[in-house]
């Protein structure tokens, strides 16, 4: 979703907001736009495209404000043109807003501006935010602070927001409602860095602050930060020390993000294993898991909500916890379920898998489930989230900041953990012998390295993606734990390359897509499970008997589904409830080299945004 970046101190603001714009730009890159103050004098620049683009509408003189909002822009109301594009500016061009997040009752308080005479310059929402502060600066003769509390009492929807004015320069107001907002605390009150995430302010300082919903804190050079809710009430609030390494928000040798963060893997996996595992008696830790232990004994079922790569993940959850814990498990898409009045008890949990632990669609589902009673548990990948502060417990993804917009360590962190969780509600239920739980964690222990060696078949995959350059659509196949790898497949290709891509069960494509299979349409099916192995060759079977092709990802040493295939790529020999990790790494590698050899974007793909913080 769109990015905000605010500055106020004694430092040129202009280097630090474009900078941090461009380390914010993987959450949205439609447009930017950025608005400087001193003197008097508003300076806005606007460009659609991305944040090289905005650098060139930009004056290449010396910028010597200290003042300073930025953003970068995902369109939700309105294309995204120049003047949709923010900051928005008010009527009278005192006041300069960013925001990220969307005012719905927006139509509403735009008509009554424009009886008032206000006039506007975009389609968006956040230019009715602006000038409703600027309406409620004038009538009731306020401050700007008090102002923009009126004004936000009125606004329904979600956003942060970052607000600078002509009349009050010493001054920055920022406020905070189901989008996240952080606020870096410079040297003794000095200065103040604000935006979306930590990532463009770590380099500045590591102690924030995380607004909570419905506050609005007021940032005046020299002075302490004060945080209070849109009434003015006082709230107290806690400063964080983030520990960051900036390594982590650089490409370094890498061409992409995304090819960092498939290769950081072996890493962020063995990172998120052993911060949940001892290492003398392979006893697993989570926060609040022996709270949790307790609930399951009363536990009717877990419900697992997520959205897009993440319920991929909770499909592989499901199937781990039902056969590791025999406890039901449902997967739901938080979007449904939010809208559709679901059944949720007290005795549930209420699972939330999400790698920014920002998205609006599976907050709302957790928020509802926690109103029904149930135990609310986040697997999540950022720290301070709003998911991770909202949840009864979290069990943090240790994957490190992820930054290409298709998520990839993230997911097999998720993985990671939801395999741990489903070992440890094992043992708690009597079902997992020690046995077998022991031999799970061993290999467990092992995956990081074979990971690394997966990723040593990079570039026999990048031949073979070569292959798929000018396909139209593609069949992605898998059984049991690994259809929802065979769902990930699919929908990786289609969200960084344009082609499009359908993941099934193997034994549906019986009942349909069987009929779509000719030379055209290529098949890649996951065929390293031992126990539908039979199964999944007559699948191959069938797709040869139609002339389709094939990839085939197998286990080392497979000989009767690698010598059918057209192509192979292949992943050292696990436990079957092991493998969606290991058959991640090639999928999203074949992914990644057919869409940058197509010339697509692959860290920014066309039309998506990193952190989905609106419906
Ligand atoms: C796909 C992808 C998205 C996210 C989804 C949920 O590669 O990254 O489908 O998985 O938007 O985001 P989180 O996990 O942040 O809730």
């Amino acid at each position: 979703m769109c990015g905000i970046v605010g500055y106020i101190g004694n430092r040129k603001a202009y280097p630090i907001l474009i900078e941090g714009l461009r380390r914010l730009e993987y959450r949205g890159y439609d447009s930017a736009g950025i608005a400087l103050l001193a003197d008097n004098e508003l300076e806005v620049y606007k460009q659609v495209g991305k944040v090289a683009d905005l650098e060139v509408v930009v004056p290449d003189t010396e910028h010597r404000q200290t003042l300073g909002v930025a953003h970068t822009r995902w369109a939700t109301h309105g294309e995204a043109t120049t003047d949709n594009a923010h900051p928005h500016y008010s009527f009278s061009k005192d006041i300069a807003v960013v925001h990220n997040g969307i005012i719905e009752n927006y139509m509403m308080i735009k008509r009554r501006l424009l009886d008032a005479g206000y006039k506007f310059r975009s389609e968006t929402d956040t230019e009715v935010i602006v000038n409703l502060i600027e309406s409620e600066r004038k009538q009731g003769k306020v401050s700007l602070e008090l102002a923009v509390n009126k004004a936000l009492q009125q606004v329904h929807g979600a956003y942060a927001l970052a607000v600078l004015s002509k009349s009050e320069p010493e001054k920055m107001i920022v406020a905070r409602k189901g989008s996240p907002l952080a606020i870096g605390l410079g040297v003794e009150n000095k200065e103040f860095f604000v935006a979306s995430d930590a990532i463009p302010i770590v380099e500045y300082t590591q102690d924030l602050i995380y607004l909570n919903d419905n506050e609005v804190a007021v940032l005046e050079r020299g002075k302490k930060v004060e945080v209070k809710d849109i009434y003015g009430k006082v709230k107290n609030y806690k400063i964080k020390h983030i520990d960051l390494d900036m390594n982590m928000v650089t490409k370094g040798e890498y061409e992409h993000f995304m090819l960092k963060e498939i290769f950081e893997q072996p890493n962020t996996i063995a990172n998120t294993i052993f911060s949940h595992l001892s290492d003398n008696d392979d006893r697993i830790y989570f926060e609040g898991l022996e709270e949790l232990k307790k609930q399951l004994s009363k536990a009717r079922r877990i419900i697992i909500v997520a959205c897009g790569t993440s319920w991929h993940s909770g499909l592989i959850g499901e199937y781990l916890i039902e056969e590791l814990a025999r406890v039901p498990v449902e997967v739901e898409y938080a979007s449904e379920f939010r809208y559709r009045n679901p059944i949720v008890r007290e005795d549930d949990i209420v699972l939330a898998i999400s790698q920014s632990g920002e998205t609006a669609d599976t907050l709302a589902a957790l928020r509802y489930s926690k109103e029904q009673g149930a135990t609310t548990f986040a697997v999540c990948n950022v720290y301070g989230s709003s998911m991770a502060r909202e949840c009864d417990f979290t069990a943090y993804t240790y994957a490190g900041v992820e930054i290409g917009v298709a998520s990839t360590k993230a997911f097999t962190a998720q993985v990671a953990v939801l395999t741990m969780l489903a070992i440890a509600m094992g043992v708690e239920n009597n079902i997992l012998d020690d046995n077998r739980a022991v031999a799970l964690i061993t290999e467990l222990r092992h995956i990081p390295e074979l990971v690394e060696k997966t990723l040593q078949t990079d570039k026999a995959i990048e031949k073979i993606a070569k292959e798929f350059l000018d396909v139209n659509s593609f069949l992605y196949l898998g059984r049991g734990i690994n259809f929802p790898i065979a769902l990930e497949g699919a929908l990786k290709l289609k969200e960084i390359s344009y082609i499009h891509a359908e993941g099934y069960p193997a034994a549906e494509m019986k009942h349909g897509p069987i009929a779509m299979i000719d030379e055209s349409l290529p098949t890649l099916i996951v065929g390293t499970n031992e126990a539908f192995y039979e199964k999944i060759v007559s699948n191959a079977q069938e797709v040869k008997a139609r002339k389709g092709t094939i990839v085939a990802v197998v286990n080392e040493g497979d000989t009767e589904l690698a010598a059918m295939a057209d192509y192979v790529l292949t992943v050292p020999k696990v436990d079957e409830l092991l493998q969606p990790i290991l058959v991640a790494i090639p999928l999203h590698l074949f992914s990644y080299h057919i869409a940058v050899m197509k010339g697509c974007n692959v860290d920014q793909p066309r039309n998506l945004a990193k952190s989905v913080t609106v419906e």
